[in-house]
């Protein structure tokens, strides 16, 4: 139940997740809905974003009487909508800027729109402060961004993918392995069984490894597996292969993603990682994320699982802080479809 202070309508629509959550002061859940896409892309193995629109436009209104139901406050009592304005797929951005400039109108209430790579950094300070100078991972389906935060909302780009995101690279693999859509979970749990196979699985190559700057490749990585399976000349894909190459594919992103974030944390001497984005739900990246940084004397911070992906908790409490701070936008705010962290 709601308190006294400061209730905060967050809205996230900018890809293939509609979320809803009532924060209160940035730190209180009151309620949080996340209605996902993922059967409706399935069929196409990919969102499309004409039918992620749509969706969005179908599930927003629902969403929110169920959020104001289950949390009991009325939305007389919400004093700000804050929403993701980039970056993301435009249409879907849209709706969901829509629907919060007609509360926010309705209301007479401030808006605020929010950078969702800013709100997937966010999510690490769901739990508490975190020290600065800190170096964040974001990995997720549209971005892989590795970059400095010397203090609040201050921000360096380190590295980014020149190509596709990693949380892509796994939907493209497992759509050429036959998995479902999204990629991440599925490769995931193939590449447990996979990772003592004895299918001659390649070692895959490790994109950017030695290069001296901090930027990402990933798509070099997906033909690597396409050409290993087509060299099988057409012959279908066992369940030991799936399983190999699930290993094989994913050992070679975590090592990517571990070694070029630990090298720029060492050379930055900075002692904080955060980690976050939907393809930080990885069980095998977070431990071994864990495991360098024990050994290594990093303090380590990603969010609990169901924060990684996209949701409307990170939105909204990062907007409270914003707010407090003094920012808010108007009604003339738009959506920035490829907005950059800084
Ligand atoms: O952050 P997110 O929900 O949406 C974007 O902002 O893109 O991330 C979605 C991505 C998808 O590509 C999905 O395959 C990936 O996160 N993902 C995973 C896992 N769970 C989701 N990748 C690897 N392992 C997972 N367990
Ligand atoms: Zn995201």
């Amino acid at each position: 139940m709601q308190g006294s202070g400061v209730i905060v309508l967050g809205v996230e629509t900018s890809c293939d997740e509609t979320g809803i959550a009532l924060v209160e002061d940035g730190k209180r859940t009151l309620s949080e809905k996340l209605a996902s896409q993922e059967e409706l892309h399935a069929p196409y193995s990919g969102v499309v974003p004409e039918l992620a629109s749509r969706q969005h436009i179908k599930i927003l209104g629902p969403l929110l009487e169920g959020a104001l139901k289950e949390s009991g406050c009325a939305l007389k009592q919400v004093g700000l909508v804050a929403v993701t304005k980039g970056p993301g797929l435009a249409g879907c951005l849209l709706t969901g800027l829509s629907f919060a400039k007609g509360l926010a109108y309705g209301l007479g209430i401030p808006i605020l729109g929010v950078n969702h790579i800013e709100a997937h950094i966010h999510s690490c300070f769901l739990d508490g402060e975190v020290d600065y100078p800190s170096l964040a991972l974001i990995v997720s389906g549209g971005h892989t961004v590795l970059a400095v935060m010397r203090g609040w909302r201050s921000y360096e780009l380190l590295g980014q993918t020149r190509d596709d995101a990693v949380g892509e690279a796994y939907d493209k693999v497992a759509s050429m392995l036959g998995l479902p859509f999204p990629g991440g979970p599925a490769i995931e749990a193939w590449a447990k069984t996979g990772k003592d196979s004895r299918s001659p699985a390649p070692r895959f190559p490790r994109p950017l490894l030695k290069s001296d700057d901090f930027n990402f490749s990933f798509s070099g990585l997906k033909t690597a597996v396409l050409y290993w399976l087509k060299k099988r000349g057409g012959s279908p894909i066992s369940d030991t292969d799936v399983a190999a190459v699930a290993s094989a594919f994913q050992e070679a992103v975590i090592e990517v993603l571990l070694k070029k974030t630990f090298a720029a944390a060492r050379r930055l001497k900075v002692r904080t990682i955060l980690l976050a984005g939907g393809v930080a739900q990885n069980e095998t990246l977070r431990q071994e994320f864990r495991r360098e940084a024990e050994g290594s004397g990093f303090n380590l911070i990603y969010p609990p699982k169901r924060y990684c992906g996209d949701n409307a908790v990170m939105v909204a409490a990062l907007a409270y802080r914003i707010f407090t701070d003094g920012g808010r936008d108007d009604l003339s705010l738009e959506v920035v479809p490829s907005l950059g962290l800084c």
